[in-house]
């Protein structure tokens, strides 16, 4: 069996570097359990010449194997072992744009863009078969979705991507980075603004825009979407059509008053309520196979009761290893666990 080994990115935050290679590990479980049909064997920390990676063995990768595990959330290189020798594969990951689209944006209460690419990859390994997630046909709702951080992610991805945020200040913000970005990058776009309406009663302001990372996809009609609406996430099932989307990733509000966390101005409701009102909302708009991905502070929310709420909403719940090992302390108010369930198809 060929061993491989993986330089772990060097992440620009503190807390999460200390659980990196743990996360990681379990990221690469994922994906050997859902998309690789368990080829990918002995995970492990190691370290080469000091450097801490992390190593896994497989007898078989192919190209369609490499690309998929290119994207792995903290993955920066990665080497086959020979003997004492590291021999560097050339890595090719989805991304369809510049790394600012996912690090430009910097504010109070952002997730952090590793995490949300981790979130993101182990909800899309559990709905999405390898060639699809390899596909770029792909649509994503982040239906409390702050500033966009899984929306730039999905739209790295070429996939398609809708939020919801009930923050008006977060939704113009995110509007207008969006846009901006897009024209400083000089990629063609087309957005419009409109208001969200059903039975003549307004629900919220849409920003949508259309793009292409190349003139020649944009000529040939190959467009993207990001749409962002400002409403509560209770009436998202006003504002897109059951079995919508193949994905739904969210990182819930924490329910803290912390100088890191702007989501309590937000709240009415402790974030066990919402979750419970709005998860039936969620798995209304996932499709057949869909997947929803949460993440949520273990502090306010037991994982026993989120299963519960999500079983009752007729998800399939991954309550099994290796989901069950992601929990990880964000700050002494936070301590951030996932659940990834699935729609039956
Ligand atoms: C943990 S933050 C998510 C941050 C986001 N991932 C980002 O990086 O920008 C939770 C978000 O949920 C939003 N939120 C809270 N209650 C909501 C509701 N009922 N409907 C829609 N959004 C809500 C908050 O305003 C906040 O932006």
């Amino acid at each position: 069996m060929q061993q491989y080994a993986m330089l772990i990115s060097p992440s620009a935050n503190r807390v999460y570097a200390r659980t990196a290679a743990r996360m990681a590990a379990n990221e690469i479980r994922v994906f050997s359990a859902r998309a690789l049909d368990g080829r990918v064997v002995d995970v492990e920390e190691a370290a080469f010449g000091g450097v801490p990676y992390l190593t896994f063995r497989s007898d078989s990768l192919s190209a369609r194997d490499l690309r998929l595990l290119a994207n792995l959330s903290s993955l920066y290189a990665l080497f086959a072992v020979r003997g004492a020798m590291l021999e560097p594969i050339a890595v090719e990951r989805l991304d369809r744009y510049d790394d600012d689209l996912i690090t430009i944006l910097k504010y109070v209460g952002k997730t952090n863009e590793q995490f949300t690419k981790l979130l993101l990859n182990v909800t899309a390994a559990v709905a999405l078969d390898p060639d699809r997630l390899l596909s770029g046909d792909v649509t994503v709702l982040d239906p409390m979705c702050g500033r966009g951080t899984t929306l730039n992610q999905a739209a790295m991805y070429g996939w398609d991507a809708f939020g919801v945020e009930v923050d008006k200040r977060d939704f113009e913000a995110y509007s207008a980075f969006v846009q901006r970005w897009l024209k400083d990058k000089r990629l063609k776009h087309h957005a419009v603004q409109s208001r969200v309406k059903r039975e003549g009663r307004g629900v919220g302001q849409r920003t949508r825009v259309e793009f292409a990372a190349t003139k020649e996809r944009h000529r040939a009609g190959d467009l993207q979407v990001v749409e962002i609406v400002n409403a509560d996430t209770l009436r998202s099932g006003e504002v897109f059509r059951k079995g919508a989307f193949d994905l739904i990733v969210t990182d819930a509000p924490y329910g803290v008053q912390h100088a890191a966390v702007k989501d309590t101005r937000a709240l009415t409701r402790k974030p066990t309520e919402v979750l419970e009102a709005a998860v039936p909302v969620w798995a209304d708009l996932l499709r057949r196979g869909g997947a929803l991905g949460l993440s949520w502070n273990l502090y306010t929310t037991a994982r026993t009761d989120l299963v519960a709420i999500l079983e009752d909403a007729g998800l399939e719940v991954m309550d099994a290893a290796p989901f069950l090992d992601f929990e990880h302390r964000v700050d002494q108010a936070i301590n951030r666990d996932l659940v990834v369930a699935r729609k039956p198809k």
